[in-house]
């Protein structure tokens, strides 16, 4: 039985597994709409979100399983002050596999201490979102074919942005990745993303606030929201919030083949008119998050031994 916390719990051929698993499901519908038959997947947010937990729960509907769950803690008994320990027992009693949600760094490892059902981190506070990351995995690998020798912009709010976090320590592992980390100072990578992952990989990396200059280079922007929630002041927030915004304008230096993504929500670090653009790949990239789910879902539950 294996849970999933963080990106680096999956070998990258595990993660090569997952990816083509849901290209098979991508490409064969139909062989998979029975796999989870009676099984029951839990969605426990503690946190709101909308795509994380609908793909979730549609990637169970179309494996023919069923759902449970609740999208905020103000609807569960943790807000009569349970437990998140006590939460997760009692969850795995109704459900076959699990997918949470929560503010706090680290509950989603508490939880397995207390179940004997696959947990999947859905995001837990700035730190980890390891599903987001299989989801820019699969979008990456269905536009560039490869996850080798690309130049990857990473720009906006890299410090609270957990999803940066969880992909950095995935493009760590493939060969010849050039990172360009676009951010105000105050917002950059944690200290911890550079030296555990991108100086103990001996990874390429600059740091800059120049969006503009670094566009040309660029194989794939990755853009994100300032985190508003996580600011401990809503100056600190005013002061960062537009910072980056990307435009029409500031694409025409950008490469042919560019891949623009973003985890989404958007806020107005992108202007709609870029949606028009063909390289524009966010609502590609949330769908790419369902396929990819039903793929770990099949997965975890194998190595569970309940499939
Ligand atoms: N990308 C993402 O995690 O979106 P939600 O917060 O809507 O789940």
């Amino acid at each position: 039985m294996r849970h999933l916390l963080d990106t680096t719990d999956l070998s990258v051929k595990e993660i090569d597994d997952l990816i083509a698993l849901a290209m098979d499901i991508i490409a064969n519908k139909d062989k998979y709409s029975s796999v989870c038959n009676g099984k029951k997947l839990a969605t426990l947010f503690f946190e709101p979100s909308t795509r994380t937990r609908l793909s979730f729960e549609a990637a169970m509907m179309e494996l023919g399983g069923n759902v449970l769950g609740f999208s905020e803690a103000g609807t569960s008994s943790a807000s009569k002050g349970e437990t998140v320990g006590d939460t997760i027992k009692i969850v795995s009693c109704y459900a076959d596999i699990i997918a949470m949600r929560h503010p706090l760094e680290g509950a989603p490892r508490v939880a397995t201490y207390k179940t004997d059902v696959p947990v999947i981190n859905a995001g837990d506070g700035g730190h980890s979102h390891p599903t987001q990351t299989l989801t820019d995995l699969l979008t990456i690998f269905r536009e560039k074919g490869r996850f080798d020798n690309l130049t990857i912009g990473l720009c906006g709010d890299l410090k609270f942005g957990r999803t940066v976090h969880s992909l950095i320590k995935a493009m760590c592992r493939y060969s010849n990745i050039k990172f360009v980390l676009i951010s105000p100072k105050e917002l950059s990578v944690p200290d911890y993303i550079k030296t555990d992952y991108l100086e103990e990989q001996g990874m390429e990396y600059i740091e800059t606030e120049d969006m503009e200059a670094a566009m040309p280079s660029l194989d794939i922007l990755y853009m994100t929201r300032i985190q508003r929630e996580r600011f401990f002041s809503e100056d600190e927030y005013l002061k960062h919030k537009d910072a980056f915004i990307l435009d029409v304008d500031k694409l025409e230096n950008a490469k042919a083949d560019l891949t623009i993504m973003h985890p989404l929500p958007r806020v107005n670090e992108i202007t709609t008119a870029v949606d028009e653009d063909p390289r524009a790949k966010y609502f590609e990239q949330a769908l790419n998050g369902k396929y990819i789910r039903m793929a770990l879902i099949i997965t975890l539950l194998k190595w569970g031994g309940v499939l």
